[in-house]
């Protein structure tokens, strides 16, 4: 990492307007008197530099400093305590938990490098309170048929900067095609329409050195999330692969891709094998390369072609179901179809779709002792965001009947040439989609 300037002078340029310098400047003091008279119009508790893009979150809690060893517990505690107080005041008057300054850093980020454990966690909460609020306030909309949508917006008031967050840096599932705009405060969005996923079903895929790259240069799949399909399909069917007990499960898994997970759930011998894959040109592949083994080498898909269907236990228990899960889970339903372990792991898709599969299939489709388990890449290239998610989405489990456990699997980042943009792993991708050295895996079974 760069070396950062923090200090006053570094972080509050001379162009700064004198109101906002005075709002950055009391947040920077853990002035609280001094801030509340400041905050006199919507929208201030967010203001920012327009030279460094340090807000008054960011302010309050660089000005802590690095946590000093050397200092008692106490004064540690009572630095922190005014520190709290102050970015509890601005998150009440509407500040934006996840902007980024010109270091690429939200709040939650200098505090992680700070160590500032609880200002950190401060902001996990907050970004994680106002991620849940935004998912409200999207299904409010949706259900809106005639509103007057100027008078919306005058209504909204704080909630609505809580709602700007979703536009700024962000929790998103590493399989997201995000063909990003590279603004710096925007960081890659939760929320792409359909017509994007629609653009990323439509693109042309290509495989090279165990990548497969959308024709934006988004990684769809890539050959070092091995680990992780592998350990997925311990937690779902448990292990070890030659245990009986594992064998003979009835699986379904969501998205193709290298087909690196259903050649590993394939080995467990299930009774029941259904894949759901929507992108024309991977079910191409899985064709031309089952119906030429000979020369597909090592790619799955050859494993998945129309010999494998046939070689079920029965009729239809192995198959690769082409279409959107979207369409194909309410077939799949309505014929009865019950799973003891599901997996889900699409692309191109905002988290909505992936609350929406838990939510609406998984209390049909999985058995009642049955596991859940999906690629966790939420938010996955900033920790903080990584952090939110986490609460986030088990939060929506929970709505949805759903306990989860979570598993810390080690990504070796320098080991898997992951640890830098553009280069090893991530030669030819348009932007590392996964940064952290460890995945929470998760692992989903029915509540009670
Ligand atoms: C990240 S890859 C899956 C990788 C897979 N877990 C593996 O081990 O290789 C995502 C896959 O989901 C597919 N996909 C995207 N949207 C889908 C949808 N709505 N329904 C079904 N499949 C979808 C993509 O085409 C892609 O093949």
């Amino acid at each position: 990492m760069t070396d950062i300037d923090d200090s006053l002078d570094a972080r509050i340029s001379s162009e700064c307007p004198v109101g906002v310098q005075a709002i950055l400047r009391a947040a920077w003091r853990h002035d609280v008197d001094a801030l509340k008279p400041l905050l006199d119009a919507p929208g201030k508790a967010s203001c920012r530099d327009p030279v460094t893009g340090e807000t008054p979150l960011h302010a309050a809690i660089r000005s802590l400093g690095p946590v000093d060893e050397e200092e008692s517990a106490e004064v540690q505690a009572e630095k922190e305590a005014k520190a709290t107080r102050m970015v509890e005041r601005l998150l009440f008057g509407g500040a934006i938990w996840n902007d980024v300054d010109t270091n690429n850093e939200t709040p939650g980020c200098v505090a992680w490098r700070l160590n500032q454990k609880e200002l950190y966690d401060q902001m996990v909460r907050a970004g994680a309170r106002a991620e849940m609020l935004f998912a409200i306030l999207d299904g409010y909309e949706e259900l809106e048929s005639d509103g007057d949508e100027e008078e919306d917006d005058e209504e909204m008031g704080e909630a609505e900067a809580e709602a700007e967050a979703e536009e700024t840096a962000n929790g998103t599932n590493g399989h997201e095609a995000e063909a990003e705009e590279e603004v710096p405060e925007d960081e890659p969005g939760t929320d792409a329409p359909v017509s994007e996923e629609t653009s990323y079903l439509e693109s042309h895929l290509t495989l090279a050195d165990g990548k497969l790259v959308d024709s934006a240069g988004n990684g769809v799949m890539m050959e070092w999330e091995a680990d992780i399909m592998r350990r997925s399909v311990d937690a779902m069917l448990g292990g070890p692969p030659e245990d009986e007990s594992t064998k003979g499960k009835r699986v379904l898994n969501i998205g193709f891709g290298l087909g690196i997970i259903d050649s590993m759930i394939a080995a467990r011998q299930p009774a029941r094998h259904h894949i759901i894959e929507a992108h024309p040109e991977v079910l191409a592949r899985i064709d031309a390369a089952s119906s030429n083994p000979a020369t597909a080498g090592d790619d799955h898909a050859a494993e998945f072609g129309a010999a494998w269907e046939s070689s079920g236990p029965e009729e239809g228990a192995f198959k690769v179901q082409r279409g959107r899960w979207q369409d194909m889970c309410p077939k799949l339903l309505a014929e009865g179809e019950l799973y003891d372990a599901i997996y889900f792991d699409t692309f191109g898709e905002d988290y909505s779709e992936l609350r929406r599969f838990f939510t609406d299939y998984i209390p049909g489709l999985l058995n009642d002792d049955g596991v859940f388990g999906f690629f966790n890449g939420l938010g996955a290239d900033r920790r903080v965001c990584y952090d939110v998610y986490t609460r986030v989405v088990e939060m929506h489990l929970s709505e949805a009947g759903l306990d989860v456990a979570w598993n810390d699997v080690d990504v070796p980042l320098a080991q898997d040439g992951l640890d830098k943009a553009g280069a090893g792993a991530w030669e030819g991708i348009l932007r590392p989609y996964w940064t952290l050295d460890k995945y929470r895996l998760p692992v989903c079974t029915f509540m009670g």
